[in-house]
């Protein structure tokens, strides 16, 4: 995996620095604050990582807002969602399904997603600059509306893992795994890493930024000339418990799992990111060549213990039952498919 220290001496101005880290379940609740900001509540449920100043609107820098974050990293108040997946039942009903923590994790993170920022591959920035985000900075990835195979094929990086063991990888599939998956079922984000310098957001969340990457952790090819800073490459591992609903797999071998916007085929699997890191925390580790738990403890990210990560939480300003055998998925009495 390593380049050789050959070409890592020739690489001038090359960092190696990768982080890898644990996220705990900071809420879990119908708001939007990038696509449907004041909407109380959002159309779809979402699970939501990172830091306390979550909230329907957002903001400002939200690193000098937020108290406490429910990452490893105690510097990263930044916020991290993703749909929720939901089990439909023979008879009709709902069922959420539970998040459970990755592998290679310390142990007892509540729920969550692994975090990754990357910079051009885990090894090597490419010997090219990795500019951190700048306060204020948000994106999406993916589309709701997405509604064919062809077209999620065509959403490099955005895919399910079907899961023996909670180590399993690949194959990545495009839509929902179509058998019963013995580990469960990973859903996995990449962000696309090259910015137009300019803008902090744009009107559909995405158009700032482009896609370079290949699938799965492969490097990044060169950022085109419309958006040439590259940025760190941020990716969402999400781990869904559905091994408990084994038995309740339809006799017809049709997919059971649907994601919380009431798509059954996952071809609209999205992700949100509000960017929080505190003063220049995410630029120093990105600086530097440290590596996964390797950048804990001040070297140089000051980190905090699974106990601090789990405390931190918002309390849900949407009141509705998300966790019962529900008759319909929050906020899609009318179903979209
Ligand atoms: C969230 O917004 C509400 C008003 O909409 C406000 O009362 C509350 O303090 C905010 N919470 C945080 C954590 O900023
Ligand atoms: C953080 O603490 C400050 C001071 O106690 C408080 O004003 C602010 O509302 C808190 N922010 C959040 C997001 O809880
Ligand atoms: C629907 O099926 C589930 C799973 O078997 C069961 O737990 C639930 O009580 C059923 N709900 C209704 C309304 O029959």
């Amino acid at each position: 995996m390593k380049f050789s220290a050959l070409s890592a001496l020739t690489l001038a101005g090359s960092a190696e620095a990768a982080l890898r880290f644990g996220c705990a379940t900071l809420s879990i609740q119908r708001l939007d604050p990038l696509v449907q900001p004041g909407a109380i509540p959002s159309s779809h449920l979402h699970q939501i990582v990172g830091g306390n100043a979550f909230n329907a609107t957002m903001t400002g820098d939200i690193g000098n807002q937020a108290n406490c974050t429910t990452c490893t990293f105690s510097e990263d108040f930044s916020n991290y969602w993703t749909a929720v997946m939901y089990f439909r039942a023979p008879n009709g009903t709902y069922k959420r399904v539970p998040i459970m923590q990755n592998t290679a994790l310390p142990n007892g993170i509540n729920g969550g997603m692994t975090i990754y920022y990357t910079q051009q591959d885990f090894n090597s920035n490419g010997n090219q600059k990795i500019t951190a985000f700048k306060p204020g900075f948000r994106m999406t990835v993916g589309s709701p509306s997405t509604s064919s195979l062809a077209a999620a094929e065509g959403h490099v990086g955005l895919r399910f893992v079907c899961l023996d063991t909670k180590g399993t990888r690949f194959p990545e599939l495009p839509e929902f795994p179509s058998r019963p998956c013995k580990g469960g079922i990973m859903t996995v984000h990449h962000f696309p890493s090259c910015w137009d310098g300019v803008h902090l957001d744009s009107p559909d969340h995405q158009s700032h930024m482009y896609n370079t990457q290949g699938e799965a952790f492969s490097p990044a090819g060169p950022c085109p000339a419309s958006h040439p800073v590259r940025m760190p490459q941020v990716a969402y591992e999400t781990l869904w418990d559905t091994t408990i609903f084994a038995d309740l797999w339809p006799a017809d071998g049709s997919n059971p799992f649907v994601l919380s916007y009431n798509d059954a085929h996952g071809y609209g699997t999205h992700a949100d990111y509000v960017f929080g890191w505190k003063g220049d925390a995410l630029q120093r580790a990105m600086d530097s060549s440290c590596m996964f738990q390797g950048c804990e403890n001040g070297k140089p990210l000051l980190s905090q213990s699974v106990t601090e990560m789990n405390k931190c939480a918002v309390e849900s300003t949407v009141h509705e039952d998300i966790d019962g055998w529900v008759s319909e998925l929050p906020g899609q009495a009318m179903p979209m498919v």
